[in-house]
């Protein structure tokens, strides 16, 4: 199979597999995990902040973030589209507590303007702002600017907000606008990353922020049951994603920008040029998507359609350079099979 549903698809690699056979163990609840340690301290160099926490998912770490920033009533200020607002089932207002105050992200970012908009005043009616939430890279495929992100810092400074920012993507980010990581996690206080993604482990997010707000959060995750024992047998694999998978993201984006070249040729297919940045290629499509859905899945190629008449093709490790050619064959049989009937 040829999965291009999500960047989440991917398997461990086997040099992964060797190093979960041999990490070495303790009980991470007790804080005494060696692996653990290792991975949350590379983590916290690479992001360039004070300390980092291992967490099951990308959304327990979004989630815990959210708590660990805010007290219940405050208000946050998110994106349109954030995956925190859409994809976390509610989870903000269940566990914290917090109203969503939702400003534009059509730029892939949160607009400076509406961001200030957003911020209320000191007034008897008013919810208190408690977070400021970014996502990069967004999950359209959009990267915003550098530039744009610190002005949202700058924003969050200036107004004692905490700045979270959710980088389940970030590395990707850092690739596309030609950065470090680090650069990017200096715009705000505290950062989510996924290893479980492009980055290839089979689990696991880092959480990213201050000594304070982490030793906070580490009760948070015990909290929501996140405390796990002999997990450097996951954080094994995490060291691999961050040491060495980090640095072939540039290759799917190659992937998705020779596919996309590709596509847009193709009859009845367009290519969404403003969110092609990473990994990801947004197509819509004047084909029936179910159809060509089911057609490609007879050849051993899936796809996904967040919408009906859009398609998102992910690009990973696990896509290999040569199945792009198989997939563009596929495609255009079944456009050359539809126009003949
Ligand atoms: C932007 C963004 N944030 C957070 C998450 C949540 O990650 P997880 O699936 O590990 O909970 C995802 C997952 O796809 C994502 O795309």
């Amino acid at each position: 199979m040829i999965d291009l549903r999500s960047d989440t698809v991917t398997k461990p690699t086997q040099a992964m597999l060797k190093a979960m056979m041999q990490a070495e163990l303790g009980d991470d609840v007790y804080e005494d995990d060696p692996t653990v340690k290792q991975l949350e301290d590379t983590a916290a160099k690479i992001l360039n902040k004070d300390a980092a926490l291992f967490v099951p998912s990308g959304t327990m770490g979004n989630q815990i973030a959210i708590m660990a920033h805010t007290k219940r009533g405050d208000e946050i200020i998110l994106g349109q589209h954030a995956h925190i607002k859409t994809y976390e089932v509610g989870g903000a207002a269940v566990l914290s507590g917090v109203n969503f105050h939702v400003v534009d992200d059509h730029t892939g970012m949160l607009d400076v303007e509406s961001l200030k908009a957003g911020i209320r005043g000191d007034d008897i009616h008013f919810p208190d702002t408690g977070l400021i939430l970014s996502e990069v890279a967004h999950g359209s495929g959009k990267i915003g600017s550098l530039k744009q992100l610190k002005a949202i810092g700058e924003v969050a400074k200036n107004h004692d907000i905490p700045h979270h920012i959710d980088g389940a993507r970030l590395f990707n980010a850092a690739v596309a606008l030609n950065t470090e990581a680090s650069t990017l996690s200096a715009q705000a206080d505290s950062v989510m990353v996924c290893l479980s993604k492009g980055l290839a482990s089979p689990v696991g997010s880092l959480l990213v922020g201050e000594k304070a707000f982490i030793k906070k959060a580490r009760k948070y995750r015990k909290m929501l049951g996140g405390g796990m024992r002999q997990v450097g047998v996951l954080a094994a694999a995490g060291l691999i994603s961050l040491n060495e998978m980090r640095h072939r993201l540039s290759h799917d984006h190659a992937k998705a920008q020779t596919f996309a070249n590709a596509i847009k040729k193709v009859e009845g297919f367009a290519v969404k040029e403003a969110q092609l940045n990473i990994n990801m290629v947004f197509v819509t499509t004047t084909h029936d998507v179910a159809d060509l859905t089911a057609y490609l899945a007879q050849h051993g190629i899936l796809i996904g359609a967040p919408k009906k008449d859009l398609i998102r093709f992910a690009f990973h490790h696990d896509v290999l350079d040569e199945d792009l050619e198989k997939i563009m064959r596929h495609i255009k049989t079944f456009v050359s099979l539809k126009s003949a009937k």
